[in-house]
């Protein structure tokens, strides 16, 4: 898969991206990052990239111009990518959002900032995404989100067992399709200052064992987030 990034801020993105998972998948071939610095696209000697806002108000906005040219001159290159608005207006981002994009071959990422897009940015892109009910500086901790969550999905990137029974990944139980929190995982040592590892996770026993997390997990998410089972 290529990301195509266009932010202000390029270089909040290279820790990430060459650390654990998204440096093995770039390295793997699994994954390419473009950043694509916005200012470059701004208008005139300054590179302008906001303006004020029509009306009044205050704080500056993205003007749509920059990101307009941006996004024609990687349509040219690749008419079928989808372009990805982040925002906090957008849909809430979420794993069933993360395992269809993970289908896309392309994304294009556009970092908004926290005063705001001209409202035409909105027609540049083919959806909107927020990654929660709180507002961020920026796009870019948001884009980071959804190209760390997607790329983990991507084929080969992980073992294909990691991602399947993993929090909020669908599943079936019994007749029913459910999305659970991860039952509670244990490693050494088998007994912290009383606190044992549950028995049966030391049985051997693999078909008791499975029952025993599905058990756990429909508790746990009963407990935590009761919200995922209605
Ligand atoms: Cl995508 N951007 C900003 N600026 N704030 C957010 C967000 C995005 N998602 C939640 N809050």
């Amino acid at each position: 898969m290529i990301i195509s990034v266009l932010t202000l801020f390029p270089k909040v993105f290279s820790p990430f991206l060459n650390s654990s998972i998204l440096a093995k998948a770039q390295k793997k071939g699994k994954l390419k990052v473009d950043l694509l610095d916005l200012r470059k696209s701004g208008l005139g000697k300054y590179r302008q990239v906001d303006d004020r806002v029509y009306g009044g108000g205050v704080g500056m906005i993205l003007r749509v111009e920059p990101i307009a040219k941006a996004i024609a001159r990687l349509k040219d290159k690749d008419r079928k990518s989808k372009v990805i608005l982040l925002t906090p207006q957008g849909k809430t981002f979420n794993q069933k959002t993360a395992l269809r994009l993970a289908q896309e071959k392309h994304l294009v990422l556009i970092c908004g900032k926290y005063e705001g897009v001209d409202e035409r940015v909105r027609k540049l892109a083919d959806e909107e995404i927020s990654i929660g009910d709180y507002v961020l500086s920026g796009g870019e901790i948001a884009a980071l989100t959804v190209i760390d969550s997607v790329s983990r999905l991507l084929p080969g990137v992980l073992e294909k067992e990691a991602t399947k029974n993993e929090s909020f990944s669908p599943l079936t139980i019994g007749d029913k399709r459910l999305t659970l929190l991860e039952p509670p995982q244990y490693t050494r040592p088998e007994n912290f200052e009383g606190m044992k590892v549950p028995k049966i996770l030391l049985s051997g026993n693999h078909p008791e064992i499975a029952k025993w997390r599905e058990e756990e997990a429909l508790k746990k998410t009963k407990k935590l987030r009761p919200d995922l089972l209605k």
